[in-house]
């Protein structure tokens, strides 16, 4: 079963589980803001400054008038994914429930920004494919590995070299560098306020500020 904003099948796991058509449609909901639904996937190490500037392109938007919604790591996995933990398999879960949950948002209307490590480039792949096309942006929070390290906002990195956290990304579990990238952010070159700019100029610039016609 296919609706507007899926662009492929979604099985259920049983033919007794019936996809229904809401009344008010996503065209509605999108006519209703004003914009063009998007999910913003900001991907980087730990303290690279994803929620940071996730944060600030957020206020701008609301000033905008623009209707968006932040997905946070770390906020998620206190509720939604507070049975996950940091193991490979338990990442991709994490991605994949986000993945779904962001899909719900666009259906709604919304600019919907993530900012989750998700180390892995099949698992972000994975998302892209959720949605239709130019319906995901990754965005690439570029900080190299000891600026994070240095910056430590929660002193994990520290507590990972001690070995007292396992699993730490960049340290003992890997993280995939996003290979093309939509949006490519240097935060170590960059202020927080001009990263923030640059992404809602490439937003602006890809028209997804505007009224989508036909969703
Ligand atoms: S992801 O890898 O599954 O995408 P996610 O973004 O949800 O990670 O959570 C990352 C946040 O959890 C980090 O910013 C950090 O505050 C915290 N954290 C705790 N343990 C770890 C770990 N082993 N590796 C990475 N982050 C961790």
């Amino acid at each position: 079963m296919t609706t507007p904003y899926q662009c492929k099948n979604n099985d259920s796991v049983s033919d007794d589980v019936v996809w229904h058509n809401s009344t008010v449609t996503h065209q509605d909901r999108v006519t209703q803001k004003g914009q063009k639904p998007v999910i913003l996937w900001f991907t980087g190490l730990s303290g690279s400054g994803k929620s940071t500037v996730a944060n600030a392109v957020e206020s701008k938007l609301l000033l905008m008038g623009k209707h968006s919604y932040l997905l946070d790591g770390d906020n998620v996995r206190h509720g939604l994914n507070k049975d996950l933990s940091f193991s490979d398999s338990d990442r991709v879960e994490n991605i994949r429930r986000i993945g779904e949950v962001a899909k719900l948002f666009v259906d709604a209307g919304n600019i919907v920004l993530t900012a989750f490590i998700s180390p892995f480039i099949s698992d972000r792949q994975q998302v892209r494919e959720l949605v239709c096309e130019g319906k995901f942006l990754e965005v690439f929070v570029d900080t190299p590995l000891e600026v994070c390290e240095a910056r430590d906002p929660k002193g994990l990195y520290k507590k990972a070299r001690a070995g007292e956290i396992k699993h730490f990304t960049g340290i003992d579990s890997e993280y995939q560098v996003p290979v093309n990238p939509e949006i490519h952010l240097h935060t170590a070159e960059l202020s927080i306020e001009a990263c923030a700019d640059f992404v809602v100029a490439e937003l602006e610039k890809k028209g997804y500020l505007q009224l989508e016609e036909d969703a």
